[in-house]
């Protein structure tokens, strides 16, 4: 059965990008022309996702009226003849069908997928959680669709990572079945040193049998009191085969200030209008700082 349907989590405080996200929403800040959540939804998109549900939060109405059309404004492009612009525009409201629901309150990741199980239905669902930017030829999301079609049950997207930034993300216990696909046995979410599994970390992109709704349901709070998805995985994991695939591309954690300015860098490079400039700009301050 094909993947059909994407989730995408947007109900954070984005607490960790004050005081940038006080009045508008993290998915929204800008990596060099578009809101980080377009590179998202293009992604599921580009990798044939034909329904998308973006979970909400108050205070992130701006997010609905990006994907919405813009009449007024395409009058405007319309009447001063920018029409590669209007063109532009326009795709962006034709990219999906793409629904909304809100988390009403701030119950952790786990919590945010439970809120998608009415749309979710019986059928094996994407997530991509908004943090992780991941540039590659084939999307991400469409490469984990690729290798679910193979096995048929959940898929999470990971990658090896150094022993000091394992503390951050999902952690897997598992053995290798084949070049970059992992049958895993446990996960935990971001442990203490004596914890880690391994260092393979869970990032951002996942593909999850409906399985995943009757364990949520009941699961408990758990890393920072908050409703984790990693611990329902972990759960779902004991009853039913799940893997872990090792995605391939160029992954930008927005999540921080370091990872938000390399993620607007590397896509400066890849703007073939603007790539020179930066690169000249790049050489002329780094020299600066480099004395
Ligand atoms: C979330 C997940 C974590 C995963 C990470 C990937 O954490 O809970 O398991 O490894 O995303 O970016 P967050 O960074 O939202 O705290």
């Amino acid at each position: 059965m094909k993947i059909r349907r994407a989730v995408i989590p947007a109900a954070g405080l984005g607490i960790r990008f004050l005081p940038a996200t006080k009045s508008q929403p993290k998915e929204m800040l800008t990596i060099v022309d578009k809101p980080a959540l377009h590179y998202i939804v293009e992604e599921a998109v580009n990798a044939g996702i034909e329904e998308i549900l973006i979970v909400t939060r108050r205070d992130k109405g701006s997010i609905e009226n990006y994907f919405d059309r813009s009449i007024e404004l395409e009058l405007e492009l319309e009447n001063i003849g920018e029409f590669k612009l209007l063109e532009e525009i326009q795709k962006i409201s034709n990219m999906a069908k793409i629904y909304y629901t809100r988390q009403s309150e701030p119950l952790g990741l786990g919590h945010a997928i439970y809120c998608a199980k009415t749309f979710v239905g019986d059928e094996a669902f994407a997530v991509l959680l908004g943090d992780d930017i991941i540039y590659s030829h084939k999307p991400c999301i469409g490469q984990m669709m690729e290798i679910y079609e193979r096995y048929e049950t959940s898929i999470l997207g990971v990658r090896k990572m150094e022993r000091d930034e394992l503390h951050r993300y999902g952690n897997l216990q598992g053995d290798m079945v084949e070049d970059r696909i992992y049958g895993v046995k446990k996960l935990i979410e971001k442990p203490r040193k004596e914890e880690i599994y391994s260092n393979i970390a869970v990032l951002g992109r996942y593909i999850i049998t409906p399985g995943i709704f009757d364990v949520l349901e009941h699961l408990k709070p758990g890393r920072d009191g908050e409703i984790q998805l990693t611990d329902g995985l972990n759960e779902l994991a004991q009853r039913e085969m799940m893997y872990a695939y090792e995605f391939e591309g160029t992954r930008y954690d927005i999540g921080d200030k370091q990872g938000f300015l390399e993620a607007n860098i590397g896509f400066a490079l890849r703007d073939r209008n603007i790539r020179e400039g930066v690169i000249e700009y790049l050489r002329k301050v780094t020299g600066e700082y480099g004395k």
